[in-house]
């Protein structure tokens, strides 16, 4: 399985990447209005860091504007992946950019029937919203095992990134359920380090070692 990091700081970029989990990275127009800079300079900042996938979101929502983008964004770095809305201009868009070889991550998945036509138009990648189904009350996980399910029947080469990750355990349920990817905020990298009962335990060590450190 996979580790995205969903982020576009790039000191958390670096950091994780220095620590060997960050095979890719997924950015969305929020998390680059949060560090104030512009996408382009981002992007080709990011690109420098991490050797995988990159999604890259577009703004247009019209199906030649998104081409547009689309285009422009791959011709960026060959590690980009555009990132599509699941609306008809952006199946329009995805089935032209997959023949034209340019990978999109469809984004903003929340039915399983999304994610089949996305993978029937050629999606490189789905992103179903786990955490934003949680929030109203629905099942995010269950989505996720929905798609493995039918992805797994007809041998779709869509990978499935697990995204809106809100706690470790949805990554856990990713991994067991069979997902290639979670997409994970910076975080909930850091809850998936850490157990109370290892920082319990290392402290236990060090001063049980303290009593005996000097014997000869
Ligand atoms: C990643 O591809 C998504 O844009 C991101 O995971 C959305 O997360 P959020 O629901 O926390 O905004």
């Amino acid at each position: 399985m996979d580790f995205y990091i969903d982020t576009a700081n790039l000191e958390d970029i670096k950091k994780y990447n220095a620590l060997g989990v960050v095979d890719g990275v997924t950015t969305n127009p929020s998390l680059i209005a949060k560090e104030g800079v512009s996408l382009e300079k981002r992007i080709k900042e990011i690109v420098e860091v991490v050797n995988g996938p990159i999604s890259t979101e577009v703004i247009a929502t019209d199906a030649e504007g998104m081409l547009e983008e689309a285009r422009k964004y791959a011709s960026w770095h060959k590690n980009i992946v555009v990132k599509i809305p699941m609306t008809v201009e952006g199946m329009k868009a995805l089935k032209v950019l997959s023949k034209e070889g340019i990978k999109v991550n469809v984004t903003l998945i929340f039915s399983a029937g999304q994610a089949l036509i996305a993978a029937k138009n050629g999606a490189a990648y789905v992103s179903p919203f786990v955490g934003r189904l949680d929030d109203i009350s629905e099942d995010g996980m269950a989505l996720v095992h929905e798609i493995t399910t039918i992805y797994g029947n007809y041998d779709f080469d869509t990978k499935i990134i697990v995204a809106s990750v809100r706690h470790p355990r949805h990554v856990v349920e990713a991994a067991m359920m069979g997902a290639d990817i979670a997409t994970i905020p910076s975080d909930i990298m850091d809850k998936l380090f850490k157990h109370p009962l290892t920082d319990k335990g290392v402290a236990a060590f060090l001063a049980d070692w303290e009593k005996v450190k000097n014997l000869q």
